[in-house]
C-alpha cells in the first residue's frame, strides 16, 4: 500500500476501500504512516466526507487497534451512555448510580475535559480520595458487585483514536462527522457495552451548534453503533443554555447529590430520568421506574458504594471557593438569554477548565446559575455567582459574560429534549 494513494484517492472525492482503511489505521498506529500524512488525509476526509460504509469500517479498525473489554457473563445486561458534551452536563454522576440502583450495569469509561466543556473525571476528583483509575479486571468486579463505574479509559481502548484525536485537535480537523461519529463509537464499542444511549447537544455550548448537523452527528453514531451489533439510541437535547444551576468540578459534583437525595435543578432530574428510560429500555428493564426508583433513595445508596468503592469519602465535604463574586440583574424583566457557551469559558477562566492536557483543575472553581432563561428577574438581584480561589481570575470572567446575559418581557424557553432517534 502507498498512504499517498490512499490520500489522493480521497482528496479527488472517491471513497476508500475496505483494505485501504484497514491498512492506514494500523499503519498509523503502529508509526508506518507519519502524522503529516495522516493529517493530509484527515483534511481530505474532513473536506470530502465518507460514505455510511467506509464510516464503518474506519470505526472498525480504530476499534482493531487495541482492545475490546469483555463484559460477558456478568449477572446484569450492560448498558452504557456517551454525552457530546456541554455546559453543566454532570448527568453521567446521577444517571450511573440510577441506571445501576435500577438492575443494570453501567461502565462509564469517561474523560477530562479540555476547552469550555467539563470532563466528568475532573468532577468526581473533586471528592477526597476518589481514584479515576482502574484495571479492566476491577471495572468488571465492580460492575458485578454494583453496577456502577465511572473511570478512566484504559490505555488499551482504541489507541488509534488516541492518537488521531491529537492530531485533528493541531489541525484545524476535528469538526468532521465521519471523523467525530468514528472517534466516538470505537471507544464506546471497544468498551463492551451491549447497549448504547448517546446524549447529543445542540447550541452554542455545544460541539455543534445548530441543529441540522446535531441530528446528521446522531444519526451517524446510531448507525454505527447498529452495524456492530451494539442496540443504539440518541437523545438530541438542547445545548443554548447550561444544564442545571452548577458549572464546575464540585459545584457539579454537589448538585448532583442533590438530585440524588431527591432534589436538584428540573431540567437536570428530567434529563437524568430520561436518558434512565431510554437505557432501561435498551437493558430489557423498561418494567423499572427511574423516578420512582430515584425517590426512594436507593441510587443515592448505589453513588455512596459506587463511591466508596473507588477510594471516595461521600460524606467529606467538598472544596469551597475562597472568593464569590455576584452578577446582577441588569433590569427587571424575564430572563430571556443566558449564553451557554459564554458561561463555559467563564468558569474556565475562573480556573475550572484547563487549556492543555496536562493543566491541573481548580476544584472549587465556577459559577452558579441563579436564575435561568423563563425566570422573573428584578434590577439588582443576584443572577450569576462566580467561585473562584484567585480574586484576579475574575474580570476575565466577567469579560465573557459580555453579552451573554439578556432580559426581556417575556420568554419561553426551549424544550430541553428536542428528538429521540432511534
Ligand atoms: N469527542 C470524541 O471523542 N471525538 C471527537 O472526535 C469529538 C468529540
Amino acid at each position: 500500500h502507498s498512504v499517498i494513494d490512499v490520500i489522493r484517492a480521497k482528496r479527488d472525492g472517491g471513497r476508500l476501500a475496505d483494505e485501504q482503511i484497514d491498512w492506514v489505521v494500523d499503519a498509523y498506529t503502529r508509526g508506518a504512516v507519519a502524522d503529516e500524512q495522516m493529517s493530509a488525509l484527515a483534511m481530505a476526509i474532513l473536506l470530502r466526507g465518507m460514505d455510511r460504509a467506509e464510516i464503518a469500517r474506519w470505526t472498525a479498525a480504530m476499534i482493531a487497534s487495541g482492545e475490546r473489554l469483555d463484559l460477558g457473563g456478568l449477572p446484569r445486561p450492560t448498558v452504557d451512555k456517551h454525552s457530546t458534551g456541554g455546559v453543566g452536563d454532570k448527568i453521567t454522576l446521577p444517571l450511573t448510580p440510577l441506571v445501576a440502583a435500577c438492575g443494570a450495569a453501567v461502565p462509564q469509561l469517561s474523560g477530562r475535559g479540555l476547552g469550555h466543556t467539563g470532563g466528568t473525571l475532573d468532577k468526581l476528583e473533586s471528592i477526597p480520595g476518589w481514584r479515576a483509575g482502574l484495571t479492566a479486571a476491577e471495572i468488571r468486579a465492580q460492575l458485578g458487585e454494583i453496577g456502577a463505574v465511572v473511570c478512566a479509559a484504559t490505555e488499551g481502548i482504541a489507541p488509534a483514536d488516541r492518537k488521531l484525536y491529537a492530531l485533528r485537535d493541531v489541525t484545524g480537523t476535528v469538526e468532521s462527522i465521519p471523523l467525530i461519529a468514528s472517534s466516538i463509537m470505537s471507544k464506546k464499542i471497544a468498551e463492551g457495552a451491549g447497549s448504547l444511549v448517546l446524549d447529543v447537544k445542540c447550541g452554542s455550548g455545544a460541539f455543534m451548534k445548530d441543529q441540522r448537523q446535531a441530528r446528521a452527528l446522531a444519526d451517524e453514531l446510531v448507525s454505527i453503533g447498529t452495524a456492530h451489533g451494539v442496540r443504539t439510541s440518541a437523545l438530541l437535547t438542547d445545548m443554548s443554555v447550561p444544564l442545571g444551576v452548577a458549572v464546575g468540578n464540585a459545584l457539579e459534583v454537589a448538585e448532583s447529590v442533590e438530585v440524588l437525595q431527591g432534589g436538584g435543578p428540573t431540567d437536570v432530574v428530567e434529563l437524568t430520568l430520561a436518558l434512565a428510560r431510554e437505557m432501561l429500555a435498551h437493558a430489557g428493564l423498561s418494567d423499572v421506574d427511574p423516578a420512582e426508583v430515584l425517590a426512594s433513595g436507593k441510587a443515592y445508596d448505589a453513588w455512596r458504594t459506587m463511591i466508596g468503592a473507588q477510594g471516595g469519602d461521600p460524606d467529606a465535604p467538598l472544596p469551597h471557593a475562597a472568593h464569590v463574586e455576584t452578577i446582577l440583574a441588569p433590569e427587571d424583566g424575564v430572563l430571556s438569554t443566558l449564553d451557554a457557551y459564554a458561561v463555559g469559558l467563564a468558569a474556565w477562566r475562573l480556573g475550572a477548565g484547563r487549556a492543555r492536557k496536562e493543566d491541573p483543575v481548580r476544584h472549587a472553581a465556577g459559577v452558579r446559575c441563579l436564575a435561568k432563561p423563563g425566570d422573573r428577574v428584578t434590577a439588582g438581584a443576584p443572577l450569576l455567582e462566580l467561585h473562584t480561589d484567585e480574586p484576579d481570575r475574575i474580570p476575565a470572567a466577567r469579560e465573557a459574560l459580555t453579552g451573554a446575559i439578556t432580559v426581556a418581557a417575556a420568554h419561553a424557553p426551549a424544550d430541553l429534549i428536542i428528538d429521540t432517534i432511534r
